[in-house]
């Protein structure tokens, strides 16, 4: 992984080591902020509109008052400096609540930080990772709806994952399947897709959102019914979704082996074929 070489902090766009922060920055001192990540395929950022509302909604969520239409120009400039126009690549927002003395509660009148990068990223057409994934206790807070920068649960959780050669670690809470420390996850029984509901334990994720879209148009069932960890073993079908991530299927969960061989479920492979359509025209 290397650095961008230049990043966008609060209007300026300029080398990343050049780009300072106020230790007191609250997204710093209490990680106090929230972010995006989005793709440009195509010359078309993927979803815009619905990850710059998420975005909005999470700002709106713990009120820092920020409009975030107003980043469309500046999306526009980075890619431009970045030579970026048009080029398949990753976008990254965050927005804090600003910098002021250290206190928890909100303070007032403070004026948010928002850093952005652009970095070169090509996609797969359809995401060949055929994942082993292990499962975890769930043990982030209860607001998971928030895509927030304070991600230390996440990280803590996608580190097992790493120290196990696996690509992902999928949570439960109470006994049931939440989502994964970067993904959404989805399980298929007897033909129905199943995933948690969008509720305060995960984040609704655009490419989850998409792949009710995608369900929808092709007929395949889906539900928001919490899949239980006592029913691994009777699961045809698994796959995990997220914006770098697209649609990867899972071939292994902890010992349970869906696929001997790198076999794609039907359901999947039609999901990720039906995917893959859609980002030529998005
Ligand atoms: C915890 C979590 N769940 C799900 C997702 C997938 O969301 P999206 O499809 O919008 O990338 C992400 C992506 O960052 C995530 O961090």
């Amino acid at each position: 992984m290397k650095y961008p070489e230049k990043v966008y902090l609060n209007g300026n766009i300029v080398p990343f080591e050049d780009a300072k922060i106020s230790v007191f920055d609250r997204g710093f001192i209490f990680g106090d902020g929230i972010y995006e990540v989005m793709v440009q395929i195509e010359g078309v950022f993927f979803y815009k509109k619905a990850h710059l509302d998420r975005l909005q909604e999470g700002l709106n969520k713990i009120n820092i008052t920020f409009d975030t239409s107003s980043l469309l120009i500046d999306i526009e400039k980075l890619l431009g400096v970045t030579k970026l126009t048009g080029k398949d690549c990753l976008l990254y927002i965050q927005i804090t609540r600003g910098v002021a003395p250290r206190q928890h509660s909100y303070p007032l009148d403070i004026v948010p930080t928002v850093m952005m990068y652009a970095v070169p990223k090509v996609l797969p057409k359809i995401n060949a990772v055929n994942a082993k994934v292990i499962t975890r206790e769930d043990f982030r807070w209860s607001r998971c709806d928030i895509k927030m920068t304070s991600l230390l649960g996440n990280v803590m959780l996608n580190e097992e994952a790493v120290q196990h050669q696996c690509f992902e670690t999928i949570l439960h809470r109470d006994g049931f399947f939440t989502e994964a420390s970067h993904c959404n996850v989805f399980f298929i029984k007897d033909g129905i897709v199943l995933t948690h509901p969008a509720n305060k334990l995960i984040l609704d994720g655009i490419t989850r959102q998409v792949v009710f879209e995608l369900c929808k148009s092709l007929d395949i069932e889906i539900q928001e019914t919490p899949v239980s960890i006592n029913d691994v073993s009777e699961i045809d079908e698994a796959f995990l979704t997220g914006t770098s991530t697209q649609i990867a299927s899972i071939q292994q969960i902890d010992d349970h082996i869906l696929y001997k061989e790198n076999n794609i479920g039907p359901v999947t492979q039609k999901l990720q074929e039906a995917f893959l359509k859609i980002k030529s025209i998005n």
